[in-house]
């Protein structure tokens, strides 16, 4: 399954937001995000719409809900730009997030946390876990 075609998207209401995704989605190559940067993906899927975004170091891959814990709103206002000064950070209100585990180290939301997004990489692909 591919993230285009994950579970469809004609029965999805419209404006449904979800913060799961099933397992075993492909997402992109891991050579499509740089190492330190981050790509944005959206999935349509039966239930809604999932808004997320990964963030590459090396070989290893960390995904995250797209929505900050200080005021709810997705964290980059250019496309893919989640990542400064090696941290993820929102380009809101500037809080930095650490890339390991999403917690916020400094700005306005402190000891809150991104909320995960389980993914992984399998063969060279990023795939939803
Ligand atoms: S919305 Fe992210 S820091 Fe304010």
């Amino acid at each position: 399954m591919s993230a285009g075609e994950a579970e469809g998207a004609a029965s999805a209401p419209a404006g449904a937001r979800v913060d799961a995704t099933p397992a075993g989605v492909a997402l992109a190559p891991l050579d499509a995000v740089a190492d330190g940067a981050a790509r944005n993906f959206v999935l349509q899927l039966r239930a809604g719409r999932f808004h997320g975004f990964v963030v590459r170091r090396g070989e290893a891959v960390f995904g995250y809900i797209d929505r900050c814990p200080h005021a709810g709103l997705p964290l980059a206002q250019v496309l893919d730009d989640y990542v400064a000064a090696g941290h993820v950070r929102c380009s809101w209100h500037g809080a930095l997030f650490r890339v390991e585990d999403g917690a916020c180290v400094a700005g306005p939301c402190v000891g809150a946390r991104l909320a995960a997004w389980p993914v992984t990489v399998c063969d060279g692909i990023i795939v939803t876990a």
